[in-house]
């Protein structure tokens, strides 16, 4: 079973104040896995939500996420050690690297501090972020490389990312889909809308069944409450062979995270 529970809630450009009550109205409806990042700058917010949720800590995966100017050996320590203390829920149970490397620091090195963060009983688990295949290819084969969790890129049914997914599971490692709703795309298409009347959800759930479906894990972002509560139902969705072909078919490589610093626009 992976560390990480199926179905998650992200925090991405959620401003604090929401982000409190996000998480808390989440786990209260049974989310258990929170996903944040030092980038958010909502982590002492999650952190809140989770003491307010009143679930017990120990039901609840924390994942957090280390930026791209920290991955020399000391400063992923020190970037931990700070989230860590803002998030005040004790050890972070999943680490991620959140971008490769833009400026060369050895992937090895990295991974090293992670483990070391592993054996100081800062974090639990640790893992990457949009790293592509031959990067991920990298980073399994350096010391502390078997121990990576899982590789958290975007996927949804605009953006199969298939060459990463297959990458990621090729190593036997989970893919955790962010942005599965391809920015709203999701909500607009006929195809999703036709599968959500006949499952009597709406097409958000179908998306996060598909990508579940697919043996991956899901994070979906909500401030609203029914809409976390109606995100839950993904689990129960059974879609059919035919189903899942027809959302296969509607990928067209619509990547929406985009960024010049990402691995595949650097030449
Ligand atoms: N590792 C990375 O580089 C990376 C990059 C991007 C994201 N992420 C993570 O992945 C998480 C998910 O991605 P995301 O937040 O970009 O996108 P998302 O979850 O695909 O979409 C969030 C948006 O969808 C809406 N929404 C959610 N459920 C809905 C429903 N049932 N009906 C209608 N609208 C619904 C939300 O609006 P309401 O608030 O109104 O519900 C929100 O505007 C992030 O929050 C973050 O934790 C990671």
């Amino acid at each position: 079973m992976s560390v990480i529970p199926a179905l998650g809630l992200g925090t991405f450009r959620v401003a604090p104040d929401i982000t409190t009550q996000s998480v808390r109205t989440a786990l209260e409806l049974g989310y258990r896995h929170i996903d944040t990042a030092v980038h958010y700058e909502n982590e002492a917010a999650v952190g809140a939500g989770i003491r307010e949720s009143g679930v017990n800590r120990d039901e609840i995966c924390v994942t957090t996420k280390v930026w791209f100017d920290s991955l020399r050996h000391r400063a992923v320590l020190d970037s931990l050690e700070a989230s860590r203390e803002r998030l005040g829920v004790g050890v972070i149970d999943v680490a991620l690297v959140h971008w490769p490397s833009v400026d060369g620091v050895p992937v090895a090195e990295t991974i090293g501090a992670m483990r070391e963060a592993v054996d100081a009983g800062l974090i639990r688990h640790y893992g990457v972020s949009n790293f592509t295949g031959p990067l991920l290819d990298e980073a399994v084969g350096v010391p502390g490389g078997d121990a990576i969790v899982t590789n958290q890129i975007e996927v949804n049914p605009f953006f199969a990312n298939r060459a990463d997914v297959d990458a990621t599971h090729r190593h036997g490692l989970k893919v955790t889909a962010y942005m599965p709703l391809g920015e709203g795309r999701v909500q607009r298409d006929p195809v999703i809308a036709a599968i959500a009347e006949r499952h009597g959800v709406d097409a958000p759930q179908i998306a996060c069944a598909w990508l579940l479906a697919r043996g991956m894990l899901v994070i979906t972002a909500s401030r609203s409450v029914e809409h976390q509560r109606a995100n839950l139902r993904a689990l129960d969705v059974r879609l059919s062979d035919d189903e899942l072909a027809s959302i296969d078919a509607l990928d067209c490589g619509a990547r929406n995270a985009n960024p010049p610093f990402a691995p595949w626009n650097r030449t």
